[in-house]
């Protein structure tokens, strides 16, 4: 028997979005020249004007990061540095309904993950890092770190106010300043988090925020008043960038692309395996850099998985993100929804075979619904392309080392799957495995204590945890 669900609709009266943005510079917002639209991928819905930030502006937010950084928060002690994260920790959690459903309507997101994983995580990576302020000589650094100066942060649309998170409160915990610009269709809630600032009271241009693309983005990698460059996005703009500053005294954290192997040994508990796998790669749509989009299956369970794994995506609610029962919200955008469509052409071409769940797709907005291809073999281009959709590439193997052979021929490394009963075959497989984060018996966990980062192009250094705060402090980890 299949039950229907009444909407339930969060409401939208809690935020209220300009008309019209500007960029944050020094403490105040400050008109910008040129806009472009902001649109709500679910319905089309143009949300807002964003301003697009050129050399003047950008170079205004790098000025004003560094004589904040000189005159302010270079000599404040750690102790007071903690007490503004703190602060901020604060302010996001009253204001975090209003942060999810904004990010909600930005992103397409369905608001059950905005309001259960985005928000909080983001909050709690100001809380932890507000924590680590006045103790960085005890975080086996050295006695004596010494922050970059001015660091340029570009992040991505997928996770917009979490990715704000991880790099401005390591950035500020550590004695850094930030000029941080948020990816182009995804900006309000960066906007909202430079009111958070206002509010905290943070020191004028200890963080600054410029809207605009990736020609913005390159105005900030080629600044040079910039310090420290962290990056996470395409894997095509990462080594960009990496060119970029190869030849200037810049350092530089990357968080690149993924193509995640999520393995299932026969001795799993296959229920649990299934809500991994959903979890793995349907979770926010599969725009995660580190999800688990290639599933490997071992062959005397492979018919028990799919048929099961099938049953399962039968279930997955798509649709109006802003209902508290969706499950999978909208594709962030329809360049986005025309690569997935593109990259999931290849795969019928190439001779894999599509299964999609059956859903009633809304009429506007951009939309995919949950899809597997079986019969996938290592040729395939979705077996070694980043998809970034709710689509699996599903291979199977015969033994353990095939499993980690197949897993481990990717040019990316950045997370992987375990699932087995057996802890010796657990440790065995994650020793064998080059990605940067393994989970066993789970997948897509986040805490802001645990380091997270990639092999081989999935990018360069670590962020979170300890090893996340050296990449902002001078002569230790990553440079
Ligand atoms: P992108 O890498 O172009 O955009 C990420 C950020 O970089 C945005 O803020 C953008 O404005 C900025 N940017 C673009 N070009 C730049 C440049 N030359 N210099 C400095 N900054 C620049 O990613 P895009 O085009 O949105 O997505 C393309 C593909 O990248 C996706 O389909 C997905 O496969 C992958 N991707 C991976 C992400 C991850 O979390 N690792 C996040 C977003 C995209
Ligand atoms: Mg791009």
């Amino acid at each position: 028997m299949k039950f229907d669900y009444a909407p339930a609709p969060e409401s939208r009266s809690i935020v209220s979005i300009k008309p019209k943005y500007g960029h944050f510079i020094d403490g105040k917002f400050v008109a910008g020249r040129k806009h472009f639209p902001a649109i709500n991928p679910a319905t089309e819905e143009i949300l807002s004007q964003i301003a697009l930030a050129g050399v003047a502006e950008v170079d205004a937010a790098v000025k004003a990061a560094r004589k904040a950084y000189t005159i302010t928060w270079s000599k404040m002690s750690g102790r007071e540095r903690g007490k503004y994260l703190f602060r901020i920790a604060r302010i996001m959690q009253e204001r975090s309904r209003e942060f999810a459903v904004l990010e909600t309507l930005d992103n397409g997101k369905p608001i059950r993950e905005s309001r259960d994983v985005d928000i909080p995580l983001a909050a709690a990576h100001f809380f932890y890092h507000a924590g680590w302020a006045d103790k960085l000589e005890y975080a086996g650094l050295g006695t004596s770190t010494k922050p970059h100066g001015v660091a340029g942060q570009i992040i991505p649309w997928n996770f917009p106010l979490l990715m704000l998170a991880w790099k401005v409160a390591p950035a500020l915990a550590t004695g850094n300043t930030v000029v941080l610009k948020p990816a182009e269709n995804t900006s309000l809630t960066a906007l909202l988090f430079a009111e958070v600032c206002q509010q905290a009271e943070l020191p004028a241009g200890v963080v600054n925020i410029v809207t605009g693309n990736g020609s913005t983005g390159a105005l900030i990698v080629n600044h040079p008043g910039i310090d420290k460059i962290a990056f996470t996005g395409s894997t095509e703009v990462g080594k960009i960038i990496a060119r970029a500053v190869a030849p200037t005294q810049k350092s530089v954290t990357l968080e690149l692309g993924g193509k995640a192997a999520n393995i299932i040994f026969e001795d799993a508990a296959i229920d649990e395996a299934i809500e991994g796998i959903v979890n793995g790669v349907f979770f926010n749509q599969g725009h995660v850099c580190c999800a688990g989009s290639r599933l490997i299956l071992q062959e005397s369970v492979a018919d028990e998985v799919i048929e099961k794994l099938k049953r399962r995506m039968g279930l997955i609610r798509v649709g109006d993100p802003m209902d508290k029962n969706t499950d999978l919200g909208a594709i962030n955008s329809k360049e986005q929804l025309l690569k997935i469509r593109e990259l999931s052409a290849t795969g019928d071409t190439e001779g894999a075979q599509r299964w999609s769940a059956p859903c009633d797709l809304p009429k506007k907005g951009f939309w995919f619904a949950p899809t597997i291809f079986t019969g996938v073999t290592q040729a395939h281009r979705i077996a070694r392309e980043e998809i970034f959709g709710p689509v699996l590439s599903v291979l199977t193997f015969r033994t353990p080392q095939e499993a980690i052979d197949k897993a481990n021929n990717t040019p990316f490394g950045l997370s992987a799957g375990i699932w087995s009963e057996k802890g010796s075959r657990i440790l065995w497989a994650s020793q064998q495995l080059r990605a940067g984060v393994i989970w066993s018996n789970t997948f897509n966990k986040f805490d802001p204590t645990s380091p997270f980062g990639g092999y081989k192009e999935s990018g360069w250094g670590r962020e979170g945890g300890r090893h996340g705060l050296s990449a902002y402090l001078k002569g230790v980890g990553h440079e």
